[in-house]
């Protein structure tokens, strides 16, 4: 009886454009959120090789160096959530691990806001720390917003994607003008300002949330205590690990670093893999839809893997090659990078209905279909780099549409990959595993972040002259996964049509 009250008031709960209530709470934290988070990404790589000297010293980092840092970074802040999640799941619910995260944000911002080059590492790590709490976390609410069958729980995400791109779009305005015309740390701050309206708000407005996630999964209280005991002593052993790195008794390598780190996110991904297939008790049918799965989950490693180029090898690119004035007027680097939560809000609909239409027609594309289109679109995007690099080796700087264009090719593989790839893994996923199988796709996004760092590096190693032959090879392997795509969609669909007849 209570349940049933329950399904009747989260059904009539039509607040926000006809959503739970909940979802405003949800939405303004996530905005600020990203604000921060794509803020403080934008000016990461420019800070950490701007020159030591002059009016806005920066940290004089190589471009190996800096670019392999970026990717860490990256890398880590997805990897995290997969931690972040369990804890959720297990310990805190989720609720909590949200408020948590975003506390721990804000004072990653604001230490990265202090004047001081020491503290720099210690800022990068509190985010990342922060993030694995929130990011995933927060989805997942917006998923318990919604009773099981609930048809609005779809569109609910996609007023959450816009949650992200409205903050990021703030984050490129705010923190790039402030962080590369008045000084970096003023950029940071207002990251980290920013996250602190984030924390307010959703401090604030918590209660609009009601039950769903406050509470973390049922298990014996025993178990559970196990979990927080075991909880406490990896979180100790992490921290030394860290204070002896950012204390300098552990010495790194940032690029042989960042290469471990990539190998170590494979194998975490193989083993976990391997285990779903062989001794997680799955179906035969599961099994296949695993297998479905794992394809996609390379695929993305690899769009990420070019998409997270826009804050590493391209911002370098738009700093030092590109002409950034309009009017007259100078632009911030970061600014260029408004392109793609712009074209996100104005492509979203016009792809949702793309696809509702053929649907319509019965020519709905399938999952590695789509995922095909989007690696196509990223082969484009690069091959439109290359003749950009092409043109500055004759004459810099060139204008800014090359990558304005390069960025839209971006956003139209992103509404052809991201949001169909977390529908995969929903549809896919076996119910028992479906928690961890989000962490998986977060994994994808890591891996791609890892990846675009060490490729940045490459890209930029020699200036100019080492960008289209690094580009030029991810255009290869993007073709190469398109096709790959494009021939299992295509045997599946005879296997298919064969079974069934
Ligand atoms: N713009 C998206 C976001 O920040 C990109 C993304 C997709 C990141 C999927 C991680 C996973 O949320």
């Amino acid at each position: 009886m209570a349940n049933s009250t329950n399904i009747s008031s989260s059904a009539n709960d039509t607040a926000f454009f006809g959503h739970p209530k909940g979802l405003i709470t949800l939405f303004f934290t996530e905005m600020w959120e990203r604000m921060s988070y794509y803020g403080m990404r934008a000016l990461l790589v420019l800070y950490m090789s701007g020159a030591v000297t002059g009016f806005n010293p920066g940290l004089g980092f190589s471009q190996i160096d800096a670019q392999a840092i970026y990717g860490i970074y990256v890398g880590m802040v997805y990897f995290m959530c997969i931690p972040g999640g369990w804890l959720a799941d297990n310990i805190l619910g989720y609720q909590r691990a949200v408020m948590i995260g975003a506390v721990i944000i804000a004072l990653g911002h604001f230490t990265l806001a202090l004047p001081l080059t020491q503290t720099f590492f210690l800022g990068l790590t509190l985010v990342v720390l922060g993030t694995g709490l929130l990011k995933s976390n927060i989805s997942t609410i917006v998923g318990k917003l919604y009773k099981d069958g609930d048809p609005r729980r779809t569109s609910g995400y996609t007023i959450f994607y816009m949650s992200i791109n409205i903050g990021s779009f703030l984050g490129f305005l705010i923190c790039s003008y402030l962080g590369e015309f008045i000084g970096w740390h003023w950029g940071f701050g207002a990251a980290g300002i920013g996250m602190l309206f984030g924390v307010i708000q959703y401090y604030y407005f918590r209660g609009l949330l009601g039950d769903a996630g406050i509470k973390p999964n049922n298990m014996p209280e025993k178990q559970r205590q196990t979990y927080i005991k075991w909880s406490r002593f990896t979180v100790i052993v992490m921290g030394i690990v860290i204070a002896a790195g950012l204390l300098g008794f552990i010495s790194i390598d940032p690029r042989i670093f960042a290469e471990y780190f990539l190998y170590f996110l494979g194998v975490v991904a193989v083993f976990y893999f391997a285990y779903l297939l062989l001794l997680a008790g799955l179906t035969y049918q599961e099994k296949k839809n695993i297998l479905l799965l794992m394809l996609l989950f390379v695929a993305a490693m690899f769009f990420w893997s070019g998409f997270d180029q826009s804050g590493g090898s391209l911002s370098i690119f738009a700093r030092d090659y590109t002409d950034l004035t309009v009017f007259g007027y100078p632009i911030p680097v970061g600014w260029l990078q408004f392109a793609n939560p712009l074209f996100v809000v104005i492509f979203a609909p016009i792809f949702a209905g793309i696809w509702t239409n053929l649907a319509r027609m019965n020519l709905n594309p399938s999952y590695p279909l789509k995922f095909a289109i989007g690696m196509f679109f990223m082969a484009i995007s690069f091959v439109i780099m290359i003749a950009a690099v092409e043109l500055a080796l004759v004459s810099a700087p060139v204008g800014m549409q090359w990558l304005i264009i390069t960025y839209l090719i971006h956003t139209w593989g992103e509404l052809a990959l991201s949001p169909v790839g977390l529908a995969a893994f929903s549809e896919y996923s076996p119910k028992k595993y479906q928690g961890q199988m989000f962490g998986l796709w977060f994994l994808a996004s890591s891996l791609g972040g890892v990846l675009a760092g060490l490729l940045g590096g490459d890209a930029l190693v020699e200036g100019l002259e080492s960008m289209a032959p690094v580009f030029d090879s991810m255009i290869q392997f993007y073709l190469v996964a398109g096709v790959v795509l494009v021939l299992f969609a295509v045997v599946s669909y005879y296997l298919n049509r064969n079974s069934s007849s």
